[in-house]
């Protein structure tokens, strides 16, 4: 492949999965359904539903800077209180004033979120069920735009050398980086290598935003709050994040979800998974074959990071030797596998800090094989809400400990002591004596804890 590399030139709609978009005035649009889809702060949002998802990451962004809110007034209020020393009040302070800070901080970061009007009706709401699994938070991954942009030199040379030694003096050409996070990798790689273009793809906002700015030559002060500070003054570290030089010509950025990646079928040359296969929904031959697709003829596939399926069947929580067979059996050569160690998220300011054992890959695309079905993130009961409702056990057992539940706590009325609450409950024969006893005693122990940390 060679000329210029326009991005329109590999994108694709999410919605329908083929036709092209067009470029127009800081939007994409796709003439067969008739939806456009904006850009946010210079970013196309190439979301199936793009009012839908928008609207999910603009409470996920509320959310935070309401969280941040609410931190930084329990904060002051532990430091105005009579009975903490002068050490554990400047401490308090401090980090009282950096969630302050850190709010507004990022408060702008994210206006992008809150200013593009949207055209696309919001009743397409689930319609695609592409909805946003909701274990992935705005700041789920705040941790590694510091390892990425501030302190992280060892671990991101790390990284960059899994990617060099895997291309093995090859040209990567036109390269897809998915789940890309903070997006120093992606920089190493089309600043160190003579990639053709480098398109980078995420759905979190906040990364995007981020890695956008810094690899424009922009720099960013935000705080880190390590988990377990090793000293008073590394509660809240306000971090400059930079890269070295702003990145080359011909590096994109795209927010959209890699369960329906909007581009044409063979775009890319080179796909890569960093830290990714194992945190996706999806089954992972399902995700194999959505590479296949990206991927023209002898384009690879590099993938690293740890295999850790979650999956609630066993059966789908595979294991390398599984994986290297579902690869080779989705139109790949046999992969090559590669075991390295190396240290995770090891910030300077924190005791914790990992070392990982990595896994990687190199599979090189030999044929097409069928079309992944379409990413279904929701059944249908749930969103053409015409098929009755089934009775998983999940309900059903919800149902029966939310009502017993709801009968203990009725029980609370400010008289009654925990010995009267457990004879109360007797009468309901659930139980014996001694196990609601137990029972109610970790219920409340639970809630009373729960209310100590708030
Ligand atoms: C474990 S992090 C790895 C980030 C980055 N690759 C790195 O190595 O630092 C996983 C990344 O995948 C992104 N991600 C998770 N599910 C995704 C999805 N369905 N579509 C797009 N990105 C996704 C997350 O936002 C996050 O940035």
């Amino acid at each position: 492949m060679s000329g210029r590399f326009e991005l329109v030139s590999v994108l694709a709609c999410p919605r329908c999965d083929h036709a092209p978009l067009t470029a127009a005035e800081s939007r994409h649009r796709c003439d067969a359904c008739q939806v456009d889809f904006p850009s946010l702060d210079g970013i196309p949002w190439l979301f199936a539903e793009p009012a839908a998802s928008l609207g999910e990451w603009r409470n996920r962004a509320d959310f935070t800077l309401q969280t941040l809110g609410h931190e930084h007034r329990r904060l002051q209020a532990a430091a105005s209180s009579g009975d903490v020393s002068e050490l554990t009040r400047r401490r308090l302070s401090e980090h009282a004033e950096a969630t302050r800070d850190h709010a507004e901080r990022l408060g702008t970061l994210l206006a992008p979120l809150k200013l593009e009007p949207l055209t696309a009706s919001f009743a397409t709401n689930l319609a695609f069920r592409t909805r946003l699994p909701s274990d992935q938070g705005l700041m789920k991954y705040a941790y590694n735009i510091f390892r990425d942009w501030s302190w992280g030199k060892d671990e991101n040379e790390a990284s960059f050398a899994l990617v060099r030694d895997a291309l093995d003096g090859a040209s990567p050409g036109r390269t897809l980086v998915l789940g890309a996070g903070a997006g120093r990798l992606a920089y190493d790689v089309h600043m160190r290598t003579d990639s053709e273009a480098m398109v980078v793809l995420d759905f979190n906002p906040f990364l995007l935003f981020l890695a956008r700015r810094v690899t424009a030559g922009e720099s960013i002060e935000l705080y880190e709050f390590p988990l377990a500070p090793k000293s008073i003054d590394d509660h809240a570290v306000l971090r400059t994040l930079e890269a070295d030089q702003p990145c080359r010509d011909g590096l994109h950025y795209v927010l959209a979800d890699a369960h329906r990646p909007p581009f044409v079928k063979g775009g890319f040359d080179t796909v890569l998974t960093p830290w990714l296969v194992d945190i996706l929904p999806e089954r992972f031959g399902t995700l194999c074959k959505r590479i296949n697709a990206l991927l023209a003829e002898g384009g690879r596939w590099i993938n690293f990071g740890s295999l850790s399926f979650h999956a609630g069947d066993p059966a789908l929580q595979y294991t390398k030797e599984e994986c290297a067979e579902i690869i080779a059996d989705s139109g790949f050569d046999e992969p090559e596998l590669t075991e390295t160690s190396m240290p995770y998220l090891c910030s300077p300011a924190s005791r914790h800090g990992r070392r990982e054992q990595v896994l990687g890959w190199t599979a090189a695309k030999r044929r097409d094989v069928p079309k992944a079905l379409r990413h279904k993130a929701l059944p249908d009961w749930l969103v053409l809400g015409k098929d009755p409702v089934p009775l998983l056990d999940t309900f059903h057992l919800t149902a029966e400990s939310t009502r017993l539940r709801a009968y203990i706590l009725s029980l609370i009325d400010g008289r009654r002591s925990f010995n009267d609450i457990v004879a109360a409950f007797d009468q309901q024969k659930v139980m014996t004596h001694e196990e609601a006893e137990a029972t109610i005693r970790e219920l409340l122990i639970r809630l009373y804890e729960a209310r100590q940390r708030r």
